[in-house]
């Protein structure tokens, strides 16, 4: 059995809805049919460049803790999505084996990149756009009976 859970809200509306996007995506590939993989492979590995643009191009301008390592973490996700890609017309087999393994390990990292370094671009955007952090309100949890 696989643990698998959703990556953390930040409360950035652009970095969730990308971040729920690109988890769909991931989650996606686990059920991909054959002929199918490569236009699923092109789509995430589009959305992730696109959102890794975004991230970076932030990161670049407004700065945070660890932007090198998070600089590099986008870097090393795209080009293991490349080297997918490239190995996908190899063999049907080989292809779907290598497809659901990816997806398992997106599916791991991205929940952990989202609160370990997401959160703290969320914070810097937070701070750059209204000059503080963002408060999140969530409902208190029921009381134990
Ligand atoms: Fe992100
Ligand atoms: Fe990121």
């Amino acid at each position: 059995m696989i643990d698998i859970s959703d990556p953390p809200m930040l409360g950035d509306a652009q970095l969730d809805h990308d971040h729920a996007e690109l988890f769909r995506l991931c989650r996606a590939l686990l059920d991909v049919p054959s002929d199918a993989i490569r236009p699923a492979v092109e789509q995430l590995r589009a959305e992730m460049r696109a959102h890794f643009a975004s991230e970076d191009a932030d990161l670049r301008r407004l700065g945070g803790n660890n932007v090198d390592c998070h600089l590099d973490e986008h870097a090393a996700v795209l080009a293991s999505l490349d080297e997918v890609h490239l190995i996908l017309g190899e063999s049907q087999t080989v292809a779907h084996r290598l497809i659901s393994s990816l997806a398992l390990e997106l599916l791991r990292w991205l929940p952990e990149h989202v609160s370990e370094m997401d959160a703290n671009l969320a914070a810097v955007r937070s701070q750059s756009r209204f000059g503080g952090v963002g408060v999140r309100i969530t409902p208190r949890p029921a009381p134990l009976a």
